[in-house]
């Protein structure tokens, strides 16, 4: 009798369950930003081929400040006509192949709440809470001042940079990253600001390499994306190869797309590697922006490893401590912070000098804070004060990795036109 109440029981939650959540959308997320809305909705439709689909949205980008320039949120909801295509998509092997895609169930919301009022009791708590908050965040920026003041001063000063200014009116189509085959939006502050970063890495290769030799040279883009910095610096640089390096071989299809637009298929060719695995066989140079976390770290290190001249802007400190997790496969997930995540090989702080005064504790407040500068919104806050402090610690500590094994020039420094920006250094390390 038991039992059968409970089997009973349980077919009609079952069926509850069924009617209440029937799932009928899939979010697809971590989709290249720079793509067009319309290039992800025909994807979206390639890989799943399936006619049960009723719609494709593509999410607009989340208006904060870091989102500017971008075309989309990185993610879109498919509606499809039935349950079972649902599921068909969940388990789709072609969606497999695309391993930055996430893809997971979204489930109807249940009808909201009608809003309560908010009893005194709430609003005290909520102002306690606020309290709290305000105190710890205190507590942080004071943390964080000691270390500084611990630390003292860095064995690398940054130096401003006077860069040469590139005439992207006359390159081809598909080299300027601020034009629609760059996917970002021309007079964007993203878009200007990927300009002047061209500029400046062009400056500073042109700075360690004579024409003459420049002309022999070849250049590894180390998390090159889909070619807005190796693109343009084929072009720009005058040099004899461009390789590009990224884990995800969708972006470099579009950057191969890109190279051909622009006449330069025969200089650029592309490696869909982790960082971590690279073969820099006869690279001379090895540059490299915005390659997330650790992966910069992995750039710098792949470049000191072969004695390889390297210029790099990093981004995303903060996340440069946490462990990659591995798929089955032994490959590194397809999430960004996975990516991003410090492989076993890696250690913080980097070089001797920084982790003889702090520990990885310490350290991790610090690359944390750095991270803080980008997004601070206000560029005369203390908080972007403290954060370009930290940050300026955290890329001295990566110089002096290099420094320590045997790179005689090293540079920090800042490229222009990127005012209240938190990731404007650009690292350069050479031999001599
Ligand atoms: C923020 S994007 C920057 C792309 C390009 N450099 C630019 O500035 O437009 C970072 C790129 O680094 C790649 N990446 C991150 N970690 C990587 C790794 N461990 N190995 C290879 N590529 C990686 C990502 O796939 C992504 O395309």
């Amino acid at each position: 009798m038991k039992i059968a109440a409970f089997i009973h029981l349980l077919g009609l939650a079952a069926v509850q369950s069924l009617i209440s959540v029937a799932p009928t959308k899939v979010r697809v997320s971590n989709i290249d930003w720079f793509l067009s809305t319309a290039d992800v909705e025909s994807k979206i439709r390639k890989v799943f081929a399936d006619d049960s689909i009723i719609k494709v949205e593509v999410k607009p980008p989340r208006r904060n400040k870091r989102d500017e320039g971008k075309l989309h949120s990185g993610s879109a909801i498919v509606v499809f006509s039935d349950k079972r295509a649902v599921a068909r998509a969940l388990t789709s092997t072609a969606t497999s192949s695309i391993n930055q895609w996430r893809i997971s169930e979204v489930m109807e919301k249940e009808e909201e709440p009608t809003k309560k009022e908010v009893s005194p009791e709430r609003v005290l708590l909520r102002q306690e809470r606020a309290g709290r908050y305000a105190r710890q965040r205190a507590r942080r920026a004071s943390s964080i001042d000691n270390l500084l003041d611990a630390i003292g001063e860095a064995p690398i000063e940054i130096e401003s940079m006077s860069v040469e200014g590139i005439d992207f009116g006359c390159a081809p189509p598909g080299v300027d990253p601020a034009s629609t085959g760059g996917g970002l939006k021309l007079g964007s502050k993203r878009a200007t600001r990927k300009r002047a970063s061209v500029e400046a890495f062009r400056t500073a290769i042109r700075q360690l390499f004579p024409t003459t030799l420049l002309s022999e040279l070849k250049v590894a883009d180390l998390g090159s994306g889909t070619g807005n910095l190796a693109i343009p610096l084929a072009w720009a640089t005058g040099c004899a190869e461009m390789l590009a390096v990224d884990i995800y071989a969708d972006s470099l299809a579009r950057l191969l797309a890109r190279a051909q637009e622009a006449g330069l298929e025969e200089k650029i060719s592309v490696e869909c590697s982790d960082i971590l695995d690279v073969n820099l066989a006869g690279v001379g140079m090895v540059v490299s922006l915005h390659a997330c976390g650790a992966a910069s770290d992995l750039a710098m290190e792949a470049a000191v490893k072969e004695g390889i001249s390297f210029a790099i802007s990093p981004c995303c400190i903060g996340k440069v401590n946490f462990e990659r997790s591995m798929q089955e496969s032994g490959e590194v997930s397809g999430g960004n912070k996975d990516r991003a995540g410090k492989p076993a090989s890696l250690s913080y702080p980097r070089s001797r000098w920084l982790s003889d005064k702090i520990d990885i504790e310490d350290y991790t407040l610090l690359a944390k804070a750095a991270d803080a500068a980008d997004g601070a919104g206000d560029a005369d806050s203390d908080w972007f004060r403290r954060g370009r402090r930290a940050k300026g610690i955290v890329e001295v500590d990566r110089l002096m990795f290099a420094r320590e094994r045997g790179y005689g020039a090293v540079r920090l420094l800042e490229m222009p036109g990127m005012d209240g920006y938190g990731k404007q250094e650009l690292l350069v390390g050479s031999l001599r």
